[in-house]
């Protein structure tokens, strides 16, 4: 944990005994038993360079049982992942994100990163296959902590953790991250302007916030605020503007070093599977793809690289 100080140290030490932390939840006790009902693997062999999959010897009748146990964890949003002969494929084909990502030629390698609001731990782990130190993953939804306590039972590695806590809820600010990411939760927040300082608090001086988020044509002026939900979602509060988003980032003290090209968000990238059998994508748009069902312009996402001013 080069780089990581006393404080997250200890954080982090206080999820060693239970991983859930003070979360209450009545699904817990028995997400805790499929965790350690998963069956072990030997002579592992784990590559998170091209995509997940962890390979390895167990037996025949493993196969069956952990197929079932995971798909008790539904919805699988990220993904996909391979374990063994278990394919897991999540709604998401999320590796179209990360190459987005990547395209940015962000250096990953040895840094200690907050990946703030990581869902499952996908991204995570792939920060890993690109050779980062250490990677603290922040998500309060438990179902995603669950998934990756059951990833991290295969790939077994030790310099990833998830914290079951909005980064509201971390207590103190210590700037010792190479890089924070934030993925797919500025619009989720009622209040964005905070959301990016609480990222910056977290950022090493010269270090950088890689920022991937949904981007409204330029006509909404600073934002697009939907009037109730957005393709079905009923927590998007802003999508912001190009414009919207360079102020935004000015407010908080930060600048933009790079801007990615926006991207549409297709049924190819997200859709409904065995893995997360409800309602997805396409549910949330008209037939011709190009609006949401509220009649707003359909998902377009954007990666941001932002560095201190
Ligand atoms: C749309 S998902 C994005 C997951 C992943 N980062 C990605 O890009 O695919 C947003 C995630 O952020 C989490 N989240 C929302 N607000 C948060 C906050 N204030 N602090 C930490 N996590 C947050 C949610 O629980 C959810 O899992």
């Amino acid at each position: 944990m080069i780089g990581l100080n006393d404080r997250w140290t200890t954080l982090l030490s206080t999820f060693d005994i239970d991983p859930y932390g003070q979360v209450k939840d009545k699904r817990i006790e028995d997400w805790k038993k499929i965790i350690s009902n998963l069956p072990l693997m030997n002579h592992t062999k784990v590559n998170l360079v091209n995509g997940i999959t962890v390979q390895g010897k167990w037996d025949s009748k493993d196969r069956k049982r952990t197929e079932e146990d995971l798909m008790q964890l539904v919805p699988w949003r990220k993904g996909p992942f391979t374990i063994q002969d278990v394919f897991i494929d999540a709604e998401w084909q999320s590796s179209m994100k990360w190459k987005r990502i990547l395209e940015l030629d962000i250096d990953l390698k040895e840094k200690n990163i907050l990946d703030v609001g990581s869902g499952n731990g996908y991204y995570g782990f792939r920060m890993l296959g690109k050779g980062a130190e250490f990677v603290i993953c922040l998500e309060p939804n438990v179902t995603h902590l669950t998934q990756f306590l059951a990833l991290n039972h295969f790939i077994n590695s030790d310099r990833i953790r998830m914290v079951p806590q909005r980064i509201e809820e971390i207590s103190f600010s210590d700037k010792c991250f190479d890089l924070v990411f934030s993925m797919g939760v500025l619009y989720h927040q009622r209040n964005p302007e905070n959301h990016l300082n609480l990222l910056a608090s977290h950022l090493k001086e010269e270090g950088q916030i890689i920022l991937e988020t949904l981007i409204a044509p330029d006509e909404y002026g600073q934002a697009l605020i939907p009037k109730s939900t957005y393709a079905n979602m009923s927590n998007v509060w802003f999508i912001h503007t190009r414009k919207g988003l360079e102020d935004l980032v000015n407010d908080s003290g930060l600048k933009i070093l790079q801007i990615g090209s926006s991207v549409k968000t297709t049924p190819v990238e997200q859709r409904a599977t065995k893995w997360m059998p409800f309602r997805s994508l396409v549910d949330g748009l008209d037939q011709a793809l190009d609006r949401t069902v509220e009649g707003l312009p359909s998902p377009d996402r954007v990666v941001l690289v932002l560095t201190k001013l």
